[in-house]
């Protein structure tokens, strides 16, 4: 059958995940919830282990004995032993032109936070977002503004039909706009923005340009060289790595040199200083002076893992993948659901626009609470809410919609989010839950 012919291979991965062999009330797990984050196949937790079982020292420039030597050749890598390295392995997944524009972080969020806080930034300086941003892509930048340090602009150029490039460059003609940052993929719709021409546009106008990439680096092929990006951020645990590792790509120009753009370390301590006095101090290159104190050793040497785990999948095979069982999750709820009127895809209706996304509205009433009986009842694990983008359904709802005064007036938002180990039928079996529960709730 055509629809699945990336199956095979995909479904051969899922013996490696030990979380997929668990059951509860005999049952598997049916895990929908991958945006928020991934299950770690059995490599990434024995490189995990390994580290504490083997060789439990710090890395950086510390210590130079057996332990620490074993800690560095993981994560800088070390040709004579033909180690290539954590950084280096993340350095060419996303096609950085070296492994010193690789700032391991401990998540997207401190990844965004480090720009916010580090970028020079003068009072007038306008921060372009778009109005449907994670609150960790938001959130930083409002702060600077109640600090009086940016202005805050939201725009509405990306709809549901699409970004809109024209509104765009409209904003950025208007002015003063010295950063745009973006969510490179949106956790709630799964739309992936044209980032090559945003910043093309953006550039053209001295604008710098920070992608949240977190729901984009994991699902398909991210060139930064061509694309031109000055800042990316990204998560190891939405990529089958290890929790608490983030990656800050910047632009090697943006790190060195005394450029005007150029980031400045705002987490100051061991590991990042070549010399101090009493009264002075100089900081080491980046990055090491973004990586402050002792870091996350195991974590970041299991991101090498996670990254060779992918690459030897092949992102254009996960992606395709994914897209298989959106376009049937997709096709299938509309079949059901599309003409009753208080169902509704949220985002892009083409699956092929939403990747491995696919968050729906249910509005009826007692609309709460399905996701509890999803799992509950069958153990699929979906995601209800607002997955931190408050302010876009504050706009579109109104405060305190989440509240309403009526039971009648319920809505809720539902997430299903996937990944290259679900399966056609883990498809089928939340279709089947969710049916049972809209019947039990009398929606159909
Ligand atoms: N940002 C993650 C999500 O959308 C946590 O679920």
């Amino acid at each position: 059958m055509k629809l699945i012919t990336t199956v095979p291979t995909m479904e051969s991965c899922r013996a490696h995940f030990p979380a997929l062999s668990t059951e509860r009330n005999s049952k598997p797990p049916v895990y929908l919830d991958n945006a928020c984050t991934t299950l770690a196949p059995r490599q990434v937790i024995d490189s995990i282990n390994e580290y504490y079982l083997s060789y439990p020292a710090c890395g950086g420039r510390r210590s130079h004995h057996w332990f620490a030597n074993e800690v560095r050749d993981r994560i800088e890598g070390n040709d004579a032993r033909r180690i290539k390295g954590s950084r280096r392995l993340i350095a060419e997944f996303i096609n950085a032109s070296s492994p010193e524009e690789i700032i391991f972080t401990s998540n997207t969020t401190h990844a965004i936070n480090l720009v916010a806080l580090g970028f020079n930034f003068h009072p007038a300086d306008v921060v372009l977002v778009s109005d449907r941003e994670h609150n960790s892509n938001l959130i930083p930048w409002l702060r600077l503004q109640e600090n009086g340090q940016i202005r805050v602009d939201t725009t509405a150029a990306n709809s549901d039909s699409g970004f809109d490039l024209d509104v765009f460059e409209q904003r950025l003609r208007a002015g003063r706009v010295r950063m745009v940052s973006l969510a490179y993929s949106s956790n709630l719709t799964g739309q992936t923005l044209p980032a090559r021409e945003i910043i093309e546009i953006a550039h053209r106008y001295g604008a710098r340009v920070l992608l949240d990439g977190a729901q984009t680096i994991p699902h398909q092929a991210v060139d930064v060289q061509e694309l031109d990006a000055d800042f990316l951020a990204f998560s190891l645990h939405k990529m089958c790595g290890p929790r608490g590792v983030g990656v800050l790509y910047a632009r090697r120009e943006l790190l060195i040199g005394k450029g005007s753009d150029r980031l400045t370390p705002v987490v100051l301590g061991g590991g990042t200083v070549a010399d101090s006095s009493y009264d002075s101090f100089s900081l080491l290159d980046a990055p090491e002076s973004f990586e402050s104190g002792i870091q996350n050793y195991p974590g970041q040497i299991a991101a090498g893992a996670a990254i060779e785990y992918l690459s030897n999948l092949g992102m254009a095979q996960i992606a395709a993948h994914e897209l298989t069982l959106n376009r049937y999750l997709t096709d299938e709820l509309m079949k059901r659901y599309g003409d009753l009127g208080w169902f509704r895809i949220i985002g892009p209706q083409d699956a092929a626009a939403r990747g491995g996304i696919l968050s729906f509205e249910v509005r009826r009433p007692n609309a709460v609470g399905i996701a509890d009986e999803l799992d509950r009842k069958s153990n699929i694990m979906i995601r209800d809410g607002v997955f931190c983008v408050h302010s876009y359904f504050n706009a579109r709802y109104g405060q305190g919609w989440m509240r309403p005064k009526s039971h009648k007036d319920h809505r809720m938002i539902y997430r299903v989010s996937l990944y290259f180990y679900n399966t056609l039928e883990e498809c089928r079996a939340f279709l089947l839950a969710l049916d049972e529960v809209f019947k039990e709730r009398c929606y159909i």
